[in-house]
């Protein structure tokens, strides 16, 4: 028994729950899924699997993102990239619905399909619809050889490494760090992205690992945050851009291991309805970094005030307003707005680990979920 707690210890790398080690392996993640294709300083960007197709994403009419979980909010981020960089429409599709949804798909199309696993049931039957109609396939996959990764025409593998917590979070990271880079050589290519826009990315990109780093600093911090909301019934994550998605996922990662309601939304679609729901007992995690919605969000994070709402702002470094209004402050490195989902999403990570943790739920093996869901 001693030496089989000592074993599951190890394999914990020291930490008590694998999705702990994981948050904490981010920095390192996110690096290996940059390593070999990114140039320090240069612009140089070498994805071997955007490569092969380069003309097929040059002369794309649309690109279609199918995934579902977390790697449907990793979609979502790509949608804001890959439109911002490389000016192509980009449609962000539930797999189980796209597949039964009768889509239109030609030949032009491109259709990414995000997995972890590559094993999602829906995700590879939506793949194999659009290919049965033409289109081109592309996975990103952290499963080396996994179903998804060989129906694919091609696609560029997320070095997460090995990912035992139910509750992605590395894997999330390492996603949206590989549609970074696959947004970069599309835009290249296309002719929407200058020369400097790119040296400044890749640039900034070397800077990540390092601030994620910064942000996991935040951890006790965190976890006393959590002591004061461990026990209410429902959340709010808002966010405005590419933190959009942000709220979405840390919303989702409540769910999933805390069992607390939560909804993520749109910072300005507020108003349209959970408005209604806000009281001095709504906590409301509003991630409102400096970039180009900042001072919309700094309006809605009044709204909610003038409700009495408890808000918990997650800010860049040195933020001097919103500290002011908030209950709880969390302040993350500055980077460039299109690079902070990698950063703005540790916080919220933590924060429902210890919120799993204090309530004394499974955080690695949470009821009714599965890491890889093999069945419709
Ligand atoms: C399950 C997992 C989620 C994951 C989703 C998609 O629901 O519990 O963590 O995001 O499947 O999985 P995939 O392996 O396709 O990324």
């Amino acid at each position: 028994q001693r030496l089989e707690l000592e074993l599951d210890s190890i394999e914990k790398g020291g930490y008590e729950h694998f999705m702990l080690k994981e948050i904490f392996e981010q920095p390192r993640s996110i690096l290996d899924s940059m390593r070999g294709r990114l140039e320090l300083g240069g612009s140089h960007l070498n994805m071997a699997g955007f490569r092969a197709y380069e003309q097929k994403f040059v002369n794309a009419q649309r690109i279609i993102i199918v995934a579902c979980g977390t790697s449907w909010h990793a979609g979502l981020v790509a949608e804001y990239l890959i439109e911002d960089l490389a000016r192509v429409p980009v449609e962000v599709e539930y797999a189980s619905e796209f597949r039964y949804r009768n889509p239109v798909i030609s030949e032009r199309d491109i259709v990414i399909a995000i997995s972890q696993s590559g094993e999602t049931a829906d995700t590879l039957a939506a793949l194999e619809l659009a290919k049965s109609k033409g289109a081109t396939i592309f996975g990103i996959c952290n499963v080396v050889g996994s179903s998804i990764a060989r129906a694919t025409d091609a696609g560029a593998y997320t070095h997460a490494g090995p990912e035992i917590g139910v509750a992605s979070t590395k894997a999330f990271t390492a996603q949206v760090t590989v549609l970074t880079l696959l947004a970069m050589c599309i835009g290249q290519r296309r002719g929407t992205l200058s020369d400097t826009k790119l040296r400044e990315l890749v640039a900034e990109l070397h800077n990540i690992p390092s601030k994620v780093e910064k942000a996991l600093k935040l951890d006790a911090e965190i976890r006393e945050i959590a002591e004061t909301f461990k026990d209410v019934p429902n959340f709010l994550y808002l966010g405005r851009g590419y933190n959009f998605p942000v709220a979405l996922e840390g919303a989702l990662k409540l769910k999933e291991i805390s069992y607390i309601h939560a909804e993520g939304y749109p910072a300005a679609e507020m108003k349209h309805g959970p408005i209604a729901l806000i009281d001095e007992n709504m906590p409301v995690v509003v991630i409102a970094t400096k970039d180009s919605s900042y001072e919309k969000v700094v309006s809605n994070i009044q709204e909610v005030k003038a409700r009495k709402g408890r808000i918990i702002a997650v800010v860049t470094e040195g933020d001097t307003t919103i500290p002011a209004m908030a209950e709880y402050v969390i302040e993350v490195p500055h980077t460039s707005e299109i690079l902070m989902p990698l950063v703005s999403v540790v916080p919220l990570q933590l924060l429902s680990y210890h919120i799993a943790v204090l309530r004394g739920c499974n955080v690695d093996q949470p009821r009714n979920l599965a890491k890889s869901v093999t069945v419709e």
